[in-house]
């Protein structure tokens, strides 16, 4: 079984659904721990009630020295808001050069990088957005693409519709994609000069 850290800042929906996802087998990985920036995080909560160790807003440092002991395969980001270092990512490549960093942002990349991209799209009127889910490079929100899924908002009124609407997409499509990825289940090609990874 693949070993994962998550690491999160906010109510971390998206941890509970990667832990729902391990315990029913459709993520067949471990997670062996959370990493928190924030002690108020509700992914805290989530992670007692599991009984999950739980790292308190930690460096860089004692991130890959917790990734080196505990032999851990890919770190997933579940809203955690830090921006990682050249050198952290530099770490945490394999030996293809594949970044073992995955993220989930709310906007079809690359459109809307940043913060509140439920917002930023409601309010650009565009007619759908979507969810990616893609490994994490230098460039924020801009790493090679996993998988990504569309849904119309033209006919929603806020930003809040928006959001209830994308968050139980997030909860399918992230753990069923860091699920292929980690599990190694892709092929590699390269467009426009940069890795493309696809599911097998
Ligand atoms: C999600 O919308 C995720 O896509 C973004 O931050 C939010 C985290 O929500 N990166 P939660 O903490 O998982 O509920």
């Amino acid at each position: 079984m693949r070993r994962l850290l998550v690491l999160a800042s906010g109510r971390g929906s998206n941890f509970r659904a990667l832990l729902e996802a391990a315990k029913h087998g459709v993520l067949r990985a471990e997670i062996v721990a959370l990493g928190v920036s924030k002690r108020e995080s509700g992914a805290v909560q989530i992670a007692e009630a599991h009984r999950l160790p739980i790292l308190f807003t930690p460096t860089e440092d004692e991130i890959l020295d917790f990734v080196k002991r505990e032999r851990i395969d890919a770190v997933i980001l579940a809203g955690y808001m830090r921006i990682l270092t050249p050198k952290f990512i530099e770490a945490l490549r394999d030996d293809q050069g594949i970044s073992r960093i995955v993220n989930i942002h709310p906007s079809l990349l690359p459109s809307f990088p940043g913060m509140n991209a439920y917002a930023q799209a409601f309010d650009a009127g565009v007619r759908e957005t979507g969810i990616t889910v893609h490994l994490v490079e230098k460039e924020v929100d801009g790493g090679p693409i996993l998988e990504q899924k569309t849904f119309r908002i033209d006919q929603m009124r806020s930003a809040e519709e928006v959001e209830a609407r994308g968050l139980p997409i997030e909860h399918d499509l992230f753990p069923r994609t860091v699920d292929w990825f980690v599990n190694g289940e892709y092929r590699v090609e390269k467009r426009g000069g940069r890795p493309y990874v696809r599911p097998a």
